[in-house]
């Protein structure tokens, strides 16, 4: 008699689901139950391997490093890509170090964390999005989700697991290089910003496609509050302010589920904010109830004080949970030791952080699907994603000026003149985080310069003609000249003048000298001190940092979408008006947060 004929149908339907739900481990329930036999199995020295983050050049040469100090994270800084940078070779790198954690005794899969902060952005031919600056100037909350679900699929493309993304700063100084990184000066725009960012990176719940990625929501905290802007410098206003203006992002994005958390290399009232267990555990993971784990920055407990054993001690017991160190693991691995066999870190810190970093290893679903999904790759780069940025570009464009309507330009033009290095620059366009950390002028990678979108969008019969530097203007309808901001990165883009360069105003008061009416595309990562330029010009069009689809920045020059952008930040007068934000007394901008014309 055969068992089977003795279940009904549907008894063998409940057998079979209960089965497979004991098998589905990224079920809360099973995820937890899997996570604290791991923990109960796992050596002192297997828990401090999934505490290190270590940078990809770090074991290139020696992968069997990865079995051998049970390293749970790998990265890629910024720029730091395999020799051939294609997905395939990506994916292959990914695959093989992904194949030496699984060579461990508990075969615990590594998590590996890229910058994708505006698309995939080391990955040669990805999609290129607006940075955050000019997500921000959308107002958009459903685009910022495509925008990141996009970047997602381009980033699981290459197997990786884990964007550090999104910056949700409030940049409150237009001096600090990472202004482009933020959404916006203002905590409520920010906060829902970083909100929608995450859901799109993790597709709400995570792990609940295979193209979901960890997002991480930084720099903890006030990293974009410094005096004077300075790039990792130190927050110096009341707590009331920092809970006010910082403190909502991370409020909205732990309740978004946010996977983790990097903390940030500036300080509140002098103190490192690598070492500060109030923010860290008592706000973050207390007050906030945030439930995934916390990553430190680049090297950022090497900034803390003290020798290298007590600034391990202090960024472990202040609540950070992973290390990017990002070289020295055998240094790191031996003092963690040393700190617990002597209890200057308990064992139950140790096993706390262990915990976070597992269950979002588990939530993610990295036990169950380990290695590449190959069937991705025909995601980067593709048509479906330049559209989603052709969008965002369009709708990232704040008008500032258009003198009689001067903006749309006409199409029936007979002569064009295109002006400026800018104008045919995809490096500079993109700006900072691109294929390279700091960015860099010139064709970096596959997309559509500004001078490529206007031809693409005149008529044959129109000459459209391209000067580097405006000479040979006369004669012409009229001129569209870009200028702006080279590529920069972090500290590098702290200035202490945002002035136009001298060669752009030269430009400038060229072209007003001409004679001939122009629009100025300024591409920039903040607004700049404009002086005359404002004047000069019949229109004035913000293109921020705008990425690989410049045809975005035409649909709107020639009138096939309206601009609908608005400034997430104040636009100074000069310099001495920063830090200028809105709701400011004497708040008196040359152009006010939120504004932006139309056609
Ligand atoms: C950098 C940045 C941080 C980035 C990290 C990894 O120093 O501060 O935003 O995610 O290092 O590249």
């Amino acid at each position: 008699m055969k068992i089977k004929s003795l279940l009904s149908p549907l008894l063998l339907i409940m057998l079979m689901v209960s089965c497979s739900k004991e098998n589905n481990i990224s079920d809360p329930a099973n995820g937890e139950n899997l996570v604290s036999d791991l923990i109960s199995k796992m050596t002192l020295d297997e828990k401090i391997g999934q505490m290190m983050q270590v940078e990809r050049s770090a074991i290139t040469n020696y992968p069997q490093d990865i079995t051998n100090y049970f390293i749970g994270s790998i990265l890629s800084g910024g720029g730091s890509a395999p020799s051939n940078n294609n997905v395939a070779a990506w994916a292959d790198m990914y695959d093989n170090f992904q194949s030496f954690a699984l060579k461990t005794r508990l075969k615990i899969p590594m998590i590996y964390g890229i910058d994708a902060v505006h698309g995939n952005n080391n990955l040669y031919g990805a999609t290129i999005f607006p940075h955050n600056i000019g997500l921000g100037a959308t107002g958009n909350f459903n685009l910022v989700y495509d925008v990141e679900r996009a970047t997602a699929e381009e980033v699981a493309a290459t197997g990786i697991d884990w964007t550090f993304a999104p910056c949700i700063a409030v940049p409150q100084n237009e001096r600090w290089g990472r202004t482009y990184e933020g959404f916006g000066e203002t905590a409520d725009l920010v906060k829902q910003m970083g909100q929608s960012a995450v859901q799109g990176f993790q597709t709400g719940t995570l792990g609940s496609t295979s193209t979901s990625i960890l997002a991480c929501a930084k720099h903890f905290l006030g990293d974009g509050g410094t005096k004077d802007g300075h790039d990792q410098g130190d927050v110096q206003i009341s707590e009331s302010e920092i809970r006010r203006i910082h403190l909502p992002g991370y409020d909205y994005a732990a309740k978004a589920g946010v996977g983790s958390v990097m903390v940030s290399f500036s300080s509140i009232n002098g103190q490192k904010m690598h070492g500060s267990y109030h923010w860290i555990t008592d706000v973050l993971k207390g007050e906030l109830n945030f439930k995934g784990f916390v990553v430190s920055d680049w090297g950022g407990i090497d900034q803390l004080p003290g020798d290298y054993k007590t600034k391990v001690e202090t960024a472990i017991n202040a609540g950070i949970d992973m290390i990017m160190l990002p070289y020295d693991y055998k240094t790191f691995f031996a003092t963690v030791k040393q700190l617990v066999s002597e209890k200057r870190i308990p064992e139950g810190r140790i096993d706390e952080a262990v915990k976070r970093i597992l269950t979002a290893k588990v939530q993610l679903g990295l036990f169950e699907r380990p290695f590449t999904d190959r069937s991705l790759i025909s995601k980067v780069g593709s048509a479906e994603h330049r559209s989603i940025a052709r969008s965002a570009v369009r709708q990232s464009l704040v008008l500032l000026k258009n003198d009689n309507s001067f903006l749309p330009l006409k199409k029936n033009a007979s002569k064009v003149l295109v002006v400026g290095k800018a104008a045919d620059d995809i490096g500079t366009q993109c700006g900072g985080w691109t294929i390279s950390w700091q960015g860099s002028e010139g064709k970096t990678t596959i997309g559509t310069t500004i001078l490529e979108a206007v031809r693409k969008a005149l008529p044959v019969t129109t000459q459209v003609a391209y000067s580097l530097d405006g000479t040979g203007a006369s004669g012409f309808d009229y001129a569209i000249v870009v200028v702006g901001e080279k590529p920069y990165a972090e500290g590098n883009g702290d200035r202490s003048d945002l002035s136009l360069s001298a060669a752009d105003q030269t430009i400038i008061s060229r072209m007003k000298s001409s004679g001939i009416p122009f629009v100025t595309v300024l591409i920039s990562g903040r607004p700049m001190i404009l002086g005359s330029v404002l004047n000069d010009s019949n229109a004035l069009l913000a293109a921020w940092l705008f990425g690989t689809e410049a045809d975005g920045v035409a649909d709107i020059l020639f009138g096939d979408y309206k601009p609908t952008g608005k400034l997430p930040y104040s636009w100074p007068r000069s310099m001495s008006q920063i830090p200028i934000n809105s709701g400011d007394p004497n708040y008196d901008p040359l152009f006010a947060f939120g504004f932006g014309l139309t056609y």
